[in-house]
């Protein structure tokens, strides 16, 4: 029997950086995002009799860091299960793999959804939410559609995502794609770096935590300028962070900051536009879903070469076929 099951990845709008648990991945810092409707990765697990779990990747068998981070969560599903058997795992991208667009977040949600499925594991969503952690932290967002926070909590049962009720004008996401290439520095080694050696650290963790509260009340009002700007603040925050580093660790090119400036140009416009960006020089702008268009166009206008891609609030992780379909 194969379980498969689907996840979009998500947009953080107040970023998660930094780890107080390597192992474990809990955060330094509470954060919040968006589950897009673009860029779905379907995985399918199979329990099998052979003597290891084997893990595909859309089609390439995976090896050392990226197949130890899918055993880490096969382990957790076996160890809740209490079922020892292996598995096949094979999984589909839609997104330029390790470019910043948050493909790990989607891979993992989809996994811990039917890599559960198929290991007959009762996982509530916030269970889900907790294994996916496990693999990569912001994949415990993408178990929940549209606006979800991760409490940073202290341990493993504390630190979950939970979905967020948002009654303010429908979101869009624009992704402005000015590279596809692999990132030089994984956002993991990335991540280590800043709290290890940027002096800069311990001001984005108690500046993110202010921050975080704002949003979230934000959010609850339904206040789409306050959440924009606090967005974009909440990015440039984390670059900063990275920016201190020994060594710095530089994500944004020339071209992500020609998107930053064309934001701030539509919103002198009139325009209620934010910039945000992640582990890679692309550049997502969050704006009201009836002026996704207009932002397509004035910022095509500006900088030509990019590919842009409109994305809205998606779903949650889900099964597609299975036992819980
Ligand atoms: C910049 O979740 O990929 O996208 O937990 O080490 O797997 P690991 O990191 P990952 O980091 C995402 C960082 C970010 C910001 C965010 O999504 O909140």
């Amino acid at each position: 029997m194969t379980s498969t099951a689907t996840a979009h990845p998500n947009i953080a709008l107040a970023k998660y950086w930094g780890k107080r648990n390597d192992a474990l991945i809990i955060p330094a810092t509470g954060s919040l995002s968006l589950t897009l409707d673009v860029f779905p990765t379907t995985t399918s697990v199979t329990l099998s009799d052979e003597g290891a779990d084997a893990v595909r990747l859309d089609g390439v068998l995976l090896t050392g860091d990226e197949s130890n981070r899918v055993r880490t969560v096969l382990d957790r599903i076996r160890e809740l299960s209490g079922r020892t058997g292996h598995a096949r795992v094979e999984s589909a991208n839609t997104v330029p793999t390790a470019a910043g667009l948050a493909s790990s977040a989607a891979a993992f949600a989809a996994l811990a959804t039917a890599a559960a499925d198929a290991f007959g594991l009762d996982a509530d969503d916030r269970m889900l939410s907790r294994i996916a952690r496990r693999g990569s932290g912001s994949a415990c967002r993408s178990v929940f559609p549209g606006v979800a926070r991760w409490n940073a909590g202290i341990d493993d049962e504390s630190s979950y995502a939970e979905p967020l009720s948002w009654n303010g004008p429908p979101l869009a996401m624009v992704v402005g794609i000015v590279s596809s290439q692999r990132k030089a520095v994984s956002s993991r080694t990335a991540m280590r770096r800043t709290v290890e050696t940027s002096p800069y650290f311990p001001a984005w963790v108690t500046s993110s935590a202010a921050l975080l509260d704002q949003m979230s009340d934000a959010v609850a009002a339904g206040d789409f300028a306050t959440v924009g700007e606090l967005t974009e603040q909440s990015a440039l925050r984390m670059h900063a962070s990275m920016f201190g580093a020994v060594p710095p660790v530089r994500y944004l090119s020339a071209a992500s900051l020609a998107l930053f400036d064309a934001v701030v140009t539509l919103r002198s416009a009139g325009i209620d536009a934010y910039a945000t960006a992640d582990a890679g020089p692309n550049v997502k702008v969050l704006c009201r879903s009836d002026q996704a268009s207009h932002v397509v166009d004035a910022l095509t206008a500006t900088i030509p070469d990019a590919e842009y891609v409109v994305a809205h609030a998606g779903p949650g992780s889900h099964i597609v076929t299975g036992k819980g379909a």
